[in-house]
């Protein structure tokens, strides 16, 4: 058995929108930051005596089509045929708001890898993680990461950047509704790329952010990345507001929360928002403000955390 751990991630430079929906290759670079605290342990046991996958997440039996899909793509590299038994663990608490796509694929694609014999690199990992499920590309790496576009399969990958911020970058996740979304990032980006008039300016703009956030970082220049991590967010749900039917993640509480977020800047204090498919808010500032910023919160949300960056995936004993 072969057990694997990998962190969630957050996007400060989006993601929205596959050029190729079966490689899983999107239309623009994106960028974003592993969390410390928030992971999903997955093990992985290929077993001849198995006539069909079984996977247990958190515990139960859960249908295992998403996962056997994944699997083939492990088995059609490694060359074997045996199905297996995958057992997964979420440290990613639905109550914190946080998907756990990210961390469960890129998990899955370590353990499942190792288990079937092959030793693959970070970058063929990305890659793997991928086409599980995009954002899974950049919980391979650990710290600021990012995910190249790419043509093709094999430049599609995500890697961490080249010069990581020193800087204490903290993250404040503020729980607005830690439900299902109603819409899945896959049916939403589809919907977006297909029929919003804003999409081709999102992708210009938001490929524009790429190389000055990877600089704004080298530079520890956190008020350039506050604002071209929350422009970028800003854009992408705007251009999922402009496709038809209109597709809006935001909750009335999702407003209440970013307009702290704009009173604590006008305060001065270094705070800035981003949101992915779902009405939860996270904000990004620096460790000196966590405490200020967490109070304001709680006078309207009850479940209020609190990370920061946070490692690459890795096997476990
Ligand atoms: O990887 P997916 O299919 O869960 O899509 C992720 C989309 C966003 O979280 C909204 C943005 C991103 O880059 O993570």
């Amino acid at each position: 058995m072969t057990t694997a751990r990998a962190h969630t991630n957050i996007a400060l430079i989006k993601y929205w929108g596959k050029k190729d929906p079966d490689l899983m290759l999107p239309y623009t670079s994106s960028l974003s930051m592993t969390l410390a605290d928030y992971y999903t342990e997955t093990s992985v046991h290929f077993d001849a005596s198995l006539d069909a996958d079984q996977f247990y997440l958190d515990g139960r039996q859960t249908p295992a089509a998403k996962v056997s899909a994944f699997l083939d793509l492990v088995r059609q590299q490694a060359g074997r045929q045996e199905f297996a038994t995958v057992t997964s663990a979420n440290h990613v608490p639905t109550t914190a708001g946080l998907a756990s796509s990210a961390s469960a694929y890129a998990a899955l694609a370590l353990a499942a890898s190792t288990a079937a014999g092959m030793e693959l690199s970070a970058t063929e990992l990305s890659r793997l993680a991928r086409r599980g499920s995009g954002s899974a590309s950049r919980s391979i790496a650990g710290g600021f990461v990012i995910w190249h576009r790419g043509h093709d399969d094999a430049t599609s990958y995500a890697e961490p950047v080249a010069t990581q911020p020193t800087i204490p970058i903290r993250m404040v996740v503020v729980l607005v509704n830690g439900g299902q979304k109603a819409v899945s990032s896959r049916a939403g980006m589809q919907n977006t790329v297909a029929t919003s008039p804003f999409y081709s300016s999102f992708v210009t703009s938001n490929e524009a952010a790429i190389a000055p956030m990877q600089t704004a970082l080298a530079n520890n220049d956190f008020t350039m990345i506050g604002e071209l991590a929350e422009a970028s967010s800003y854009q992408m749900h705007a251009t999922m507001l402009a496709a038809k039917p209109a597709l809006s993640y935001f909750e009335p509480k999702t407003i209440t929360a970013l307009q702290h977020v704009q009173q604590l800047r006008q305060a001065g204090i270094p705070a800035y928002a981003t949101m992915d498919a779902g009405p939860n808010v996270k904000i990004l500032t620096l460790a000196p403000f966590v405490d200020r910023i967490v109070s304001t919160l709680r006078q309207d949300f009850k479940t209020v955390t609190v990370t920061q960056p946070g490692p690459a995936a890795t096997l476990i004993d």
